[in-house]
């Protein structure tokens, strides 16, 4: 599928599975999300640029890699997106955040805007946004056209699962956004979930059901 990754890393797939599992605790699930978010930042940042620079090691100066090019922001979908924040900040402190407060209308499935707070140079950053669900991908579609209309122009979209319908319609409105996900499920249900899914992400993340 072109512009989609699937990281198939042992342990992505090894955790995935346990969020799967419905009887996985609020408390479980919550710390399951935020391991997959490290896991995924590492392979979502793989082809970052990187430069030379000079140091001094204890025993000799050298030329060494750091990471360069454009500084990087992570822009969660509230809620869900948030569980995958902390892992991704423990592996890139110094990333700026953007936050996207978005629900899904439940009969209409239409995404529904009600938070939105992001950095002013999105222009000059490279945007990686995350949820864990991309099921119809309006509210991925919607994340992207707003921070678009504030200037970014080099986004990157992280979920942990996604519908053949949500990348469809997502590299439909957005083929200049690549979508990484630990896996492509069978299809959406009459209620616009995720089968075989893992359920509510932010209800079995918040035990709010
Ligand atoms: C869920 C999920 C995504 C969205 C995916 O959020 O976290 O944001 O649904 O569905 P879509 O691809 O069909 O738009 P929800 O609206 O339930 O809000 P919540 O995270 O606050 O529970
Ligand atoms: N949102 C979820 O949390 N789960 C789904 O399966 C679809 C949308």
């Amino acid at each position: 599928m072109e512009g989609v990754t699937i990281v198939d890393h042992p342990l992505v797939q090894h955790k995935l599975t346990l969020m799967r599992d419905k009887t996985r605790s609020t408390k479980g699930f919550r710390q399951l999300l935020n391991e997959i978010g490290m896991l995924l930042c590492y392979e979502v940042t793989r082809d970052l640029p990187l430069e030379n620079v000079e140091i001094d090691t204890p025993l000799a100066p050298m030329m060494a890699p750091m990471i360069a090019g454009k500084k990087l922001v992570f822009a969660p979908i509230l809620r869900a997106g948030v569980g995958f924040l902390d892992g991704m900040l423990e592996l890139v402190p110094s990333a700026r955040v953007a936050h996207i407060g978005l629900y899904r209308d439940p009969q209409t499935l239409q995404a529904v805007e009600y938070y939105f707070k992001a950095p002013s140079d999105l222009a000059d950053r490279r945007i990686i946004v995350m949820d864990p669900m991309l099921a119809t991908a309006n509210s991925a579609v919607a994340a992207v056209d707003r921070l678009k209309e504030r200037g970014a122009r080099d986004l990157r979209f992280v979920c942990l699962l996604a519908a053949p319908e949500g990348i469809a319609t997502f590299r439909g409105a957005h083929p200049d956004v690549p979508i990484w996900t630990a896996s492509v499920d069978e299809r959406l249900n009459d209620h616009g979930y995720i089968v075989p899914g893992l359920g509510d992400a932010g209800d079995r993340m918040y035990g709010t059901r």
